[in-house]
Protein backbone atom coordinates (compact mmCIF):
# COMPACT_ATOMS: atom_id res chain seq x y z
CA UNK A 1 0.00 0.00 0.00
CA UNK A 2 1.04 3.60 -0.47
CA UNK A 3 1.17 6.21 2.10
CA UNK A 4 0.53 9.23 2.26
CA UNK A 5 1.60 11.26 5.26
CA UNK A 6 -0.32 14.28 6.37
CA UNK A 7 1.39 17.33 7.42
CA UNK A 8 -1.73 18.69 8.86
CA UNK A 9 0.09 16.64 12.11
CA UNK A 10 3.15 18.13 11.63
CA UNK A 11 5.39 21.03 13.08
CA UNK A 12 4.83 23.79 10.62
CA UNK A 13 7.57 25.90 12.03
CA UNK A 14 9.62 23.12 11.08
CA UNK A 15 8.14 21.75 7.99
CA UNK A 16 11.17 21.48 5.98
CA UNK A 17 12.90 19.29 8.57
CA UNK A 18 9.35 17.29 9.20
CA UNK A 19 8.91 16.74 5.43
CA UNK A 20 12.77 14.99 5.42
CA UNK A 21 11.07 12.94 8.48
CA UNK A 22 8.73 11.09 6.11
CA UNK A 23 10.42 11.69 2.52
CA UNK A 24 10.06 7.24 2.00
CA UNK A 25 6.63 8.30 1.58
CA UNK A 26 4.71 7.81 -1.89
CA UNK A 27 3.49 11.41 -2.14
CA UNK A 28 3.10 13.91 0.88
CA UNK A 29 -0.44 14.80 1.34
CA UNK A 30 -1.26 18.69 1.88
CA UNK A 31 -4.71 19.57 3.52
CA UNK A 32 -6.58 22.85 2.34
CA UNK A 33 -9.45 24.06 4.25
CA UNK A 34 -11.35 27.55 3.98
CA UNK A 35 -13.48 27.72 7.33
CA UNK A 36 -16.35 27.32 4.82
CA UNK A 37 -16.42 24.28 3.58
CA UNK A 38 -15.28 22.46 6.54
CA UNK A 39 -15.15 24.33 10.11
CA UNK A 40 -11.47 24.92 10.40
CA UNK A 41 -8.71 26.55 8.41
CA UNK A 42 -5.58 25.02 7.58
CA UNK A 43 -2.60 26.38 4.79
CA UNK A 44 -3.10 27.76 1.38
CA UNK A 45 -1.30 28.39 -1.72
CA UNK A 46 1.91 30.67 -0.19
CA UNK A 47 2.56 27.01 1.82
CA UNK A 48 2.44 24.74 -0.89
CA UNK A 49 4.82 26.80 -2.79
CA UNK A 50 7.31 27.02 -0.20
CA UNK A 51 6.95 23.37 0.54
CA UNK A 52 7.09 22.86 -3.69
CA UNK A 53 10.57 24.86 -3.28
CA UNK A 54 11.62 22.73 0.00
CA UNK A 55 10.90 19.17 -1.64
CA UNK A 56 10.91 17.03 -5.04
CA UNK A 57 8.47 14.68 -3.57
CA UNK A 58 4.60 14.24 -5.26
CA UNK A 59 2.68 17.23 -3.75
CA UNK A 60 -1.41 15.85 -3.02
CA UNK A 61 -3.18 18.63 -2.77
CA UNK A 62 -6.39 17.67 -0.83
CA UNK A 63 -8.51 21.33 -1.38
CA UNK A 64 -11.19 21.48 1.44
CA UNK A 65 -12.69 24.62 0.04
CA UNK A 66 -16.06 25.65 -1.66
CA UNK A 67 -15.56 26.99 -5.59
CA UNK A 68 -12.50 24.85 -5.93
CA UNK A 69 -13.21 26.38 -9.50
CA UNK A 70 -11.82 29.93 -8.45
CA UNK A 71 -8.52 28.08 -7.16
CA UNK A 72 -7.42 24.81 -9.04
CA UNK A 73 -4.94 27.25 -11.50
CA UNK A 74 -3.51 28.77 -8.22
CA UNK A 75 -2.99 25.65 -6.67
CA UNK A 76 -1.37 23.93 -10.12
CA UNK A 77 0.61 26.95 -10.34
CA UNK A 78 1.79 26.85 -7.00
CA UNK A 79 3.78 23.27 -7.35
CA UNK A 80 0.72 20.95 -6.81
CA UNK A 81 1.27 17.31 -8.70
CA UNK A 82 -2.45 16.05 -7.74
CA UNK A 83 -5.57 17.88 -6.73
CA UNK A 84 -8.16 17.07 -5.02
CA UNK A 85 -11.44 18.67 -4.82
CA UNK A 86 -14.93 17.55 -2.94
CA UNK A 87 -17.69 16.31 -5.28
CA UNK A 88 -20.37 17.92 -3.02
CA UNK A 89 -18.58 21.27 -3.20
CA UNK A 90 -19.07 22.22 -6.93
CA UNK A 91 -21.52 21.28 -9.55
CA UNK A 92 -19.34 21.75 -12.33
CA UNK A 93 -16.76 18.39 -11.19
CA UNK A 94 -16.26 16.93 -15.16
CA UNK A 95 -15.51 20.61 -16.24
CA UNK A 96 -13.30 21.07 -13.24
CA UNK A 97 -11.69 17.58 -13.79
CA UNK A 98 -11.00 18.38 -17.23
CA UNK A 99 -9.48 21.89 -16.27
CA UNK A 100 -6.88 19.98 -13.65
CA UNK A 101 -5.83 17.91 -16.18
CA UNK A 102 -4.70 20.79 -18.82
CA UNK A 103 -3.07 22.70 -16.61
CA UNK A 104 -0.86 19.18 -16.34
CA UNK A 105 -1.85 17.90 -12.84
CA UNK A 106 -3.25 14.33 -11.98
CA UNK A 107 -7.06 15.41 -11.13
CA UNK A 108 -8.53 13.69 -8.09
CA UNK A 109 -12.39 13.35 -6.36
CA UNK A 110 -13.09 12.92 -2.78
CA UNK A 111 -16.41 12.23 -0.80
CA UNK A 112 -17.67 12.36 2.35
CA UNK A 113 -18.62 10.24 4.84
CA UNK A 114 -22.47 10.64 4.03
CA UNK A 115 -21.77 10.84 0.22
CA UNK A 116 -22.56 7.72 -1.49
CA UNK A 117 -19.76 6.06 -3.74
CA UNK A 118 -21.65 5.64 -6.62
CA UNK A 119 -21.24 9.69 -6.89
CA UNK A 120 -17.79 9.87 -8.26
CA UNK A 121 -18.98 6.85 -10.91
CA UNK A 122 -19.70 9.04 -13.67
CA UNK A 123 -15.91 10.68 -13.69
CA UNK A 124 -13.74 7.47 -13.21
CA UNK A 125 -12.29 7.05 -16.32
CA UNK A 126 -11.11 10.95 -16.36
CA UNK A 127 -9.57 10.45 -12.61
CA UNK A 128 -6.24 9.59 -11.70
CA UNK A 129 -7.37 9.24 -7.97
CA UNK A 130 -10.75 9.11 -5.88
CA UNK A 131 -10.12 10.24 -2.27
CA UNK A 132 -12.69 8.50 -0.06
CA UNK A 133 -12.79 10.22 3.30
CA UNK A 134 -13.34 7.87 6.19
CA UNK A 135 -13.74 10.80 8.41
CA UNK A 136 -15.40 14.03 8.35
CA UNK A 137 -13.07 16.44 7.07
CA UNK A 138 -11.89 19.02 9.16
CA UNK A 139 -9.76 17.68 11.45
CA UNK A 140 -6.60 15.23 11.98
CA UNK A 141 -6.68 12.87 14.84
CA UNK A 142 -10.34 11.89 14.58
CA UNK A 143 -11.72 7.86 15.17
CA UNK A 144 -12.24 6.44 11.66
CA UNK A 145 -15.88 5.92 10.83
CA UNK A 146 -15.07 2.15 9.51
CA UNK A 147 -18.32 1.90 7.11
CA UNK A 148 -16.49 4.31 4.94
CA UNK A 149 -14.19 1.69 3.61
CA UNK A 150 -16.90 -0.26 2.29
CA UNK A 151 -17.20 2.65 -0.40
CA UNK A 152 -13.58 1.48 -1.32
CA UNK A 153 -14.22 -1.79 -1.82
CA UNK A 154 -17.34 -0.35 -4.29
CA UNK A 155 -15.64 1.98 -6.38
CA UNK A 156 -12.03 -0.76 -6.47
CA UNK A 157 -15.05 -3.15 -7.97
CA UNK A 158 -16.33 -0.64 -10.24
CA UNK A 159 -12.83 0.49 -11.12
CA UNK A 160 -11.64 -3.15 -12.34
CA UNK A 161 -15.31 -4.42 -13.82
CA UNK A 162 -14.64 -0.72 -16.22
CA UNK A 163 -10.66 -2.01 -16.62
CA UNK A 164 -9.53 1.39 -15.82
CA UNK A 165 -5.82 2.54 -13.63
CA UNK A 166 -7.72 4.64 -11.48
CA UNK A 167 -6.23 4.47 -7.84
CA UNK A 168 -8.15 4.98 -4.76
CA UNK A 169 -7.04 6.61 -1.34
CA UNK A 170 -8.30 6.72 1.92
CA UNK A 171 -8.05 9.67 4.78
CA UNK A 172 -8.78 10.12 8.06
CA UNK A 173 -8.80 8.06 11.70
CA UNK A 174 -6.19 5.54 9.97
CA UNK A 175 -3.81 4.31 12.65
CA UNK A 176 -2.17 0.66 14.32
CA UNK A 177 -5.82 0.06 15.29
CA UNK A 178 -7.34 0.26 11.82
CA UNK A 179 -4.58 -0.87 9.22
CA UNK A 180 -5.56 -3.82 8.96
CA UNK A 181 -8.99 -3.51 7.78
CA UNK A 182 -7.87 -0.39 5.62
CA UNK A 183 -5.35 -2.98 3.83
CA UNK A 184 -8.11 -5.20 3.84
CA UNK A 185 -10.32 -2.91 1.51
CA UNK A 186 -8.25 -2.75 -1.05
CA UNK A 187 -7.13 0.98 -0.92
CA UNK A 188 -3.94 2.22 -3.07
CA UNK A 189 -2.93 5.28 -0.86
CA UNK A 190 -3.20 5.24 2.62
CA UNK A 191 -3.05 8.77 4.03
CA UNK A 192 -1.55 9.22 8.15
CA UNK A 193 -1.59 12.32 9.77
CA UNK A 194 -1.59 12.18 13.67
CA UNK A 195 -0.57 8.52 13.49
CA UNK A 196 2.87 9.29 11.66
CA UNK A 197 3.97 12.18 13.14
CA UNK A 198 3.70 10.54 16.80
CA UNK A 199 5.86 8.07 15.80
CA UNK A 200 9.90 8.54 16.74
CA UNK A 201 11.08 7.36 13.87
CA UNK A 202 8.62 7.88 11.05
CA UNK A 203 10.26 7.25 8.06
CA UNK A 204 9.96 3.36 9.00
CA UNK A 205 6.77 3.22 10.13
CA UNK A 206 5.90 4.15 6.39
CA UNK A 207 8.13 1.48 5.13
CA UNK A 208 6.10 -0.97 7.25
CA UNK A 209 3.17 -0.05 6.19
CA UNK A 210 4.48 0.03 2.23
CA UNK A 211 5.26 -3.32 2.63
CA UNK A 212 1.52 -4.25 4.59
C1 LIG B 1 -8.92 15.65 7.63
C2 LIG B 1 -7.76 15.62 6.68
C3 LIG B 1 -6.84 14.49 6.90
C4 LIG B 1 -6.17 14.47 8.26
C5 LIG B 1 -5.91 13.06 8.62
O1 LIG B 1 -9.85 16.59 7.22
O2 LIG B 1 -8.23 15.54 5.34
O3 LIG B 1 -5.87 14.40 5.86
O4 LIG B 1 -4.99 15.20 8.32
O5 LIG B 1 -5.43 13.00 9.91
P1 LIG B 1 -5.49 11.68 10.79
O6 LIG B 1 -4.65 10.65 10.10
O7 LIG B 1 -4.95 12.13 12.10
O8 LIG B 1 -6.95 11.27 10.86
ZN1 LIG C 1 -6.76 15.09 3.74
Amino acid sequence: MQVAPSLLSCDFADIKNEIKTVNSADMLHLDVMDGHFVPNISIGIPVVQSIRKATDMVLDCHLMISDPEKYVPQFAKAGADIITFHVEATENCGKLIDTITELGVKPSLSIKPNTPAEAVFPYLDKLYMVLVMTVEPGFGGQKMITDCLEKVKVIKAEIARRGLDTIVQADGGINDETLAMTVESGVDVAVLGSAVFAQSDRNSYIEKIQRM
